[in-house]
């Protein structure tokens, strides 16, 4: 029998059929079904985008009404998720904690197990999605109030999505800057086609196992450096860089080191990604009109982005989403460690679209290997073995 390909990281393999979001790497696009990002970010809301990405056109004003208070009704979470996340040890990585807590709703919320018909209801599964994604953005402000030793902050329905979510972690009003800065934050991250969370939703979903199991996976996968971590790992080398004047002398020591910059790089693009476009622009404006605290973090961030450009561009090796957001994060008040958790929450959008895609027409995954091991091996007696 002949070997089967080997592709390392599956790159260039195409492991599913999607129209959900596409995009075209050499000119740095990105659509969401067939809207441009751009268009999104700057006149949707997440609520919005996150009924696009579930059904595929944009909403009628009533459905979008009724998605909307769905979300806003269904934010409280179980008492007895409170108390296992009362266990947890406080300085664990929220990312930690929410991969925990996801998965526990699956025991609170059981699924049953879906008839043939039911996997085709697409009625069943928006109100599984719906809900997963009200639901964990309370998980990250409950947790952000809990590691300190306060009670966590109960959720507001009048507020929208982005909204509630600031004033949870805070306990303040939420400023509407940074509400809209948050939201196309949301916007941007909510979806990106067969990256290696929304494979793993792909693999996971296609065992037709609940849909907390589903987005525990993906948040696992999410939480890797050379995923939705890097986020986190740009504020940390940007502190660590502390002053623009220090930036050659990082990358070139990086550079001779052979490490990687964090924030930079993509399997798909060769140019800049254009979720970096746009959030280097969101903070630039938001800067001039004084919504954000505009650190010396941004400028190292702009130096940084110029040098590496001009070390690894050539390359095809650009800025990357992961690199303006969490400085944006950062110059709004928001602690580094919550980054990919906020991450995770936009991406619940994308992954649970991917996952209802899945089950419409599965096949359980299951792919081959190119054997490399040995063959026909003796087995020996431990007492034998010298
Ligand atoms: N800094 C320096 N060199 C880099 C970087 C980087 N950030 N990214 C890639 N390269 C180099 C590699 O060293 C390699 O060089 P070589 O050919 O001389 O060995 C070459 O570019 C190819 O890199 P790979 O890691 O093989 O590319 P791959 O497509 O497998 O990985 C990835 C893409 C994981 C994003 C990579 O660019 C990376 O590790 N970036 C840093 C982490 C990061 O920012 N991740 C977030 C990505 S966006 C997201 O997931 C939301």
């Amino acid at each position: 029998m002949a070997e089967p390909n080997f592709a390392p990281g599956l790159e260039g393999v195409a492991a599913t059929q999607s129209s959900i979001s596409n995009i075209d790497g050499a000119a740095g696009l990105l659509s969401y079904r067939g809207f441009a990002i751009a268009d999104l970010a700057a006149h949707s809301s997440f609520e919005e985008v996150a009924l696009l990405l579930l059904d595929g056109v944009l909403p009628g004003a009533a459905d979008l009404e009724r998605f909307d208070h769905g979300l806003r009704a269904h934010r409280q979470v179980k008492y007895n998720v409170r108390e296992i996340m009362k266990f947890m040890p406080v300085t664990g990585h929220p990312m930690d904690m929410l991969h925990c807590a996801v998965a526990s709703l699956g025991m609170f919320y059981p699924q049953q197990e879906l008839s043939d018909a039911e996997r085709g209801n697409t009625l069943h599964l928006d109100a599984m999605a719906m809900r997963i994604i009200a639901r964990m953005p309370t998980i990250v402000a409950m947790w952000e109030q809990m590691r300190f030793g306060n009670d966590p902050i109960s959720p507001r329905p009048d507020l929208s999505h982005a909204a509630n979510f600031l004033y949870m972690l805070s306990g303040r009003e939420p400023d509407p800057a940074h509400t809209k800065i948050l939201d196309s934050c949301l916007i941007l991250h909510a979806e990106h086609t067969i990256n290696a969370s929304t494979f793993s939703v792909l693999v996971t979903g296609s065992t037709l196992t609940n849909p907390y199991h589903v987005i525990g996976g993906a948040i696992g996968t999410l939480a890797g450096p050379l995923h939705g971590g890097a986020n986190q790992k740009v504020v940390e080398m940007l502190e660590e860089i502390s002053s623009v004047q220090q930036v050659g002398a990082y990358l070139d020591r990086k550079m001779a080191n052979k490490e990687k910059i964090w924030g930079f790089g993509h399997r798909i693009y060769k140019t800049r990604d254009p979720r970096a476009v746009i959030l280097k622009g969101m903070m630039e404006d938001m800067a001039s009109h004084g919504n954000l605290r505009h650190s010396s973090l941004f400028e190292i961030a702009i130096e940084v982005e110029r040098q590496a450009t001009e070390r690894l561009g050539p390359k095809g090796i650009h800025a990357n989403v992961d690199f303006y957001s969490g400085v944006l994060y950062h110059e709004m008040g928001i602690k580094a460690d919550l980054f990919t958790p906020i991450f995770a929450m936009a991406r619940s959008a994308g992954w649970l679209a991917h996952w209802r895609e899945q089950l419409a027409d599965n096949r359980i995954f299951r792919p081959t290997q190119v054997y490399t091991g040995e063959q026909d091996r003796r087995y020996v007696p431990v007492a034998q073995r010298t």
